[in-house]
């Protein structure tokens, strides 16, 4: 007997502008996010969904992504694991808002590497603009959610599909805000069909049981930042306060001012895990012969926050 295709995707409505709503339709920016609810947002694709698909929804979350918690996200990688362990499910789609997107991406991405597509989407304008982007972004996550093959965690924004680790938003205001640095994105989705241009992402999950069952415990990691006139305080006052793990958004190829280095090298010899990523956005971090600091190449600084707080996550589950 032939194997059915997979067709239900599951939609996982957490707010974000693309659940938002606006006073007027000519109002992009000062609108109120996470006001819809998921079915809200699916029924403005009603007569247009891929040939085939059945859709479920459920509300996971509702809330401006900028308010991200450590609780939503594992709220959020249960939910979703529970629905990919479904056999009729073929992937899921998350809307969320743009302005942690990447991060979550991560988050999924380095705890589940699934074996299914779970494609992220939202939108720059809110649902009630006049040319709201929502819809199209819904309906093309859809399309890669459906399609045969697809697997791991993608973000699919303005017809691009960017990889989990690569993408990060770009820009504050185009609809077009989001890229995937060198990589480029994983492919296209045009007139309801996706052209394929590199691999689907991989790698080894970390598993749901390093999240534990109380998000209130995770590791403390905090980002700093190496700038012009930077010292030593703010670094010296987090170990203070007991920090357990510290991402330094580095300036160009790695490189960190060296008053706040210092204090980075007492940091970790006290114990505290560090981790260096570029704060230029695109580009590879450079070795060089005296580097003193991990590095976290082509994630932005937020994603090696989530990569830093899943390695201690993981170390403190490890038997
Ligand atoms: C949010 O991130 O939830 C608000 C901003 C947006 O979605 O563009």
């Amino acid at each position: 007997m032939q194997s059915q295709q997979p067709t239900t995707v599951v939609v996982l409505g957490t707010g974000g502008t693309i659940a938002g709503t606006a006073a007027r339709a000519d109002d992009n920016v000062g609108y109120r996010a996470a006001q819809l609810g998921v079915d809200a947002l699916v029924d403005t694709l009603r007569g247009a969904l891929p040939d085939g698909v059945t859709l479920e929804t459920e509300q996971v979350a509702q809330l401006n992504s900028k308010d991200m918690t450590h609780a939503v996200w594992a709220a959020l990688a249960h939910r979703v694991a529970a629905h990919l362990a479904r056999a009729e499910v073929a992937g899921i789609v998350v809307t969320h808002g743009t302005d942690t997107l990447e991060e979550t991406a991560c988050f999924l991405q380095r705890l589940l590497a699934p074996a299914k597509p779970v494609v992220l989407t939202c939108a720059m304008r809110p649902a009630t603009s006049l040319l709201a982007d929502g819809p199209q972004n819904l309906r093309d996550a859809i399309t890669v959610a459906a399609h045969a093959g697809a697997r791991g965690v993608v973000a699919v924004v303005a017809g691009a599909v960017h990889g989990a680790l690569d993408v990060r938003k770009a820009h504050t205001y185009r609809l077009d805000a989001f890229a995937s640095g060198d990589a480029g994105p994983i492919g296209r989705v045009e007139e309801g069909r996706l052209r394929r241009l590199r691999d689907w992402p991989a790698g080894t999950a970390l598993g749901l049981a390093v999240l534990g069952d109380d998000a209130a415990r995770w590791p403390r990691v905090e980002i700093v930042a190496s700038h012009a006139g930077a010292d030593d305080g703010v670094v010296d006052a987090l170990v203070v306060q007991g920090v357990d793990g510290l991402v330094v958004a580095a300036t160009g190829g790695g490189s960190v001012h060296e008053a706040l280095e210092a204090a980075l090298v007492r940091a970790q010899d006290t114990g505290v895990a560090v981790l260096r990523a570029s704060r230029v956005g695109a580009g590879p971090l450079l070795p060089r012969d005296d580097d003193v600091l991990p590095a976290a190449s082509g994630l932005t600084p937020a994603q090696a926050r989530v990569e830093l707080l899943l390695q201690l996550l993981a170390r403190r589950a490890a038997p």
